[in-house]
């Protein structure tokens, strides 16, 4: 797909991986609308790279239609990049033998499922009004799980979870969207060095490091706007789940 003039919504944009994936579609000429609840950070990234910033929360659905709608302001809204999400430790049941508190899985479940479930369809009622391009394709969405999707970690119930429905809403969705020809692929990164990781200390984070088969380094979100490019433009890719994770495979803590 041709980005230069197309446009985008980012959730989670105003940090991490959304904001790397924001400066990486602007770079390629698209009209980036930075969603976050943290609407300074977005307006942030939104005045560095000439986009639009919308503060709110992907679990309201009203704010999530307030973005859309501002997002196809202007251009043909052609691609969805779901990045809004946090972690969450708790196990079965706790140390203290109390069982995993209801409230914060649910918590995670909001977050991570129905923020995503909210942008995904309503970006994408919003793509199948555009005129199709090559080959009928009228835009990509990409969304964002985690490899505890797959080797979920001792105490990531919620998170894996979570980022397991992420994954298994990718292949029902690209089936969905095929006939307005709208592609859904995921990404499940890895280790990689956003807020959420610096907040340990370094000697925390080199231990990470090493635990990567190779390189033996933290992703770098740079290397997640990439792939969320290289997607985009890729118009033969979809229903796929792609791991960015340097070969690692967590253990269980
Ligand atoms: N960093 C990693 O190593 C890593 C690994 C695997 C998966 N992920 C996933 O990648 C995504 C991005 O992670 P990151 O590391 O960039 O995190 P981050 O904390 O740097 O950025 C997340 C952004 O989401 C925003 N956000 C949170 N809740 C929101 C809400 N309800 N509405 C709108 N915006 C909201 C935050 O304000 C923040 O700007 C998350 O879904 C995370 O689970 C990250």
């Amino acid at each position: 797909m041709e980005l230069n003039g197309a446009a985008a919504i980012i959730t989670g944009g105003a940090s991490g991986l959304g904001a790397a994936t924001a400066r990486a579609l602007a770079a390629e000429g698209v009209h980036v609308t930075v969603f976050d609840r943290n609407e300074a950070g977005a307006k942030e990234v939104a005045d560095e790279i000439g986009g639009k910033a919308v503060g709110g929360d992907v679990t309201n659905r009203d704010d999530c239609e307030a973005a859309v709608n501002e997002a196809a302001e202007g251009a043909p809204l052609r691609i969805a990049v779901n990045c809004a999400g946090t972690g969450w430790v708790g196990r079965v049941i706790n140390r203290d033998g109390t069982p995993h508190d209801p409230g914060a899985f649910g918590f995670i479940q909001q977050l991570n499922v129905i923020g995503t479930f909210n942008v995904m369809t309503l970006a994408a009622a919003k793509i199948a009004t555009t005129e199709p391009l090559e080959f009928g394709e009228r835009g990509v969405i990409i969304n964002t799980a985690s490899v505890a999707a797959f080797d979920g970690q001792i105490g990531q119930l919620a998170y894996s979870a979570s980022k397991g429905a992420v994954v298994g809403m990718t292949l029902p969705a690209a089936r969905d969207l095929s006939v307005v020809g709208i592609r859904v692929n995921t990404i499940a990164p890895g280790l990689f060095d956003t807020p959420l990781l610096a907040m340990l200390p370094e000697e925390a984070r080199a231990a990470l490091a090493q635990s990567v088969l190779f390189p033996k380094a933290l992703g770098q979100p740079d290397q997640y706007g990439q792939l969320v490019v290289s997607i985009a433009t890729n118009a033969y890719l979809n229903g796929e789940v792609i791991r960015l994770d340097g070969g690692i495979r967590m253990p269980p803590k």
